[in-house]
């Protein structure tokens, strides 16, 4: 594999389906899936086939139709787990079994009431396990955020040992810092024998809003996976989204990390699962939020209308978004006036456009937007009192 390459894992299926009113049926997931599959992502966590019949069935025709991706399917580090997902897996052409075990001490303490060498002894038992049915074994270390580096090392080379691909590093919690999570991946791949031959795999939680800055920090520092949503779904406050970090790696290129997203679907798959899952997206939400490429301030869109690299770090084009939106309000200028305008067929002078824009003003300070019907009736009145040029 190349080294610059970061696997994009998509587990919008299962950490986002978990969400409270966000269950999919089958042929919902299907259709995810294939949409998933065509943009490029290398993992689909499928679901996780232990916990109902019906997640079982979606990860089960989920591995019939997926061509090109990995199909993933979570468990505990339990046998009938690993059993029940080889089974749900079966025909998938790439299938992954994603097992693992909380290491942390609150973890092993209140979930288990355990020892920290018991619980290397199940994650070994598992991922041994897994390998009896699939080749590809994913390893989670779950809350590894809130565990310390040291015991997180030597759970990471045990589970090497035992045959595990990828080792999944979750701030389950969402807890760390960017630096401190940079550091643990730094950690285990400076003190971990054997971890040049599998991928270090970043699962970020959002419930400090850091998802997105730590998976970058964890690729910086040597992990090969992120583990992400569309529009960053997921537990509580959400897992990091995936249109957030394959765009920061796009137009970052001097990171010298890429990825295979074709980033052009990115906005209409957001709008499908959006759509799908009725689970609706914060309009100022990065890169598909409904504003993410509206200008309503004068001075920035005199800017965005001379050159729209003046307000815009990236081409909306690139994301699937057709073009940048020049929104009149209240605090716009007569160049968004004038661009509007000419948009919808108006070329007004310069002595018109001075009378259209005081017009506009006292329309604009009565609503919350000046739409292209109110721009139609404010163009008859100043056509009133000169003639303007209709193209
Ligand atoms: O957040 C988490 O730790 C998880 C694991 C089950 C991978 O979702
Ligand atoms: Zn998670």
């Amino acid at each position: 594999m190349q080294n610059d390459k970061v696997q994009i894992f998509d587990t919008t299926l299962r950490d986002g389906e978990q969400v409270p009113g966000c269950k999919l049926d089958t042929t919902q997931k299907l259709i995810i899936a294939e949409r998933l599959d065509f943009l490029g992502v290398d993992v689909i966590e499928a679901g996780f086939p232990v916990s109902s019949p019906g997640d079982f069935a979606s990860v089960h025709e989920i591995s019939k139709i997926v061509k090109n991706a990995t199909v993933c399917g979570l468990t505990r580090a339990v046998k009938k787990d690993i059993e029940v997902a080889a089974e749900a897996l079966k025909y998938a052409v790439k299938p992954r079994i994603h097992t693992g075990i909380g290491t942390s001490d609150s973890h092993i303490k209140y979930k288990f009431n355990s020892s920290q060498s018991e619980v290397i002894r199940r994650g070994k038992e598992a991922v041994s396990y897994a390998k009896n049915f699939v080749d590809d074994v994913e390893f989670y270390a779950e809350d590894a955020g809130r565990t310390e580096n040291a015991f997180l090392a030597k759970v990471c080379e045990e589970m090497i040992q035992s045959g595990a691909t990828v080792l999944n590093i979750p701030d389950t919690t969402g807890y760390c810092l960017p630096e401190e999570y940079g550091a643990k991946i730094k950690y285990l791949k400076e003190n971990v024998k054997g971890i040049e031959n599998v991928i270090l795999s970043c699962h970020c939680h959002n419930d400090l809003g850091l998802a997105t800055a730590n998976s970058i920090a964890g690729v910086i520092n040597g992990a090969r996976q992120i583990e992400c949503t569309i529009n960053g779904i997921g537990e509580r406050a959400g897992n990091t989204a995936l249109e957030e970090v394959v765009m920061i790696l796009k137009q970052h290129p001097y990171l010298n990390l890429q990825t295979d997203i074709n980033t052009k679907l990115l906005y209409d798959t957001s709008m499908m699962v959006r759509e799908s899952m009725g689970m609706p997206v914060q309009p100022n939400k990065a890169i598909v939020g409904a504003n993410a490429f509206a200008h309503s301030s004068g001075i920035h869109q005199d800017g965005v209308i001379k050159n729209r690299e003046t307000y815009e770090i990236m081409n909306p084009l690139d994301v699937g978004v057709t073009e940048s939106a020049i929104v009149l309000t209240a605090r716009s200028g007569r160049a968004a006036l004038a661009y509007r305008s000419k948009n919808i067929g108006y070329e007004l002078t310069k002595i018109q456009l001075d009378s259209a824009y005081q017009l506009f003003l006292k329309v604009a300070d009565t609503q919350k937007e000046v739409i292209d019907e109110d721009l139609h009736r404010l163009m008859k009145e100043v056509n009133k009192i000169s003639k303007i040029i209709i193209s």
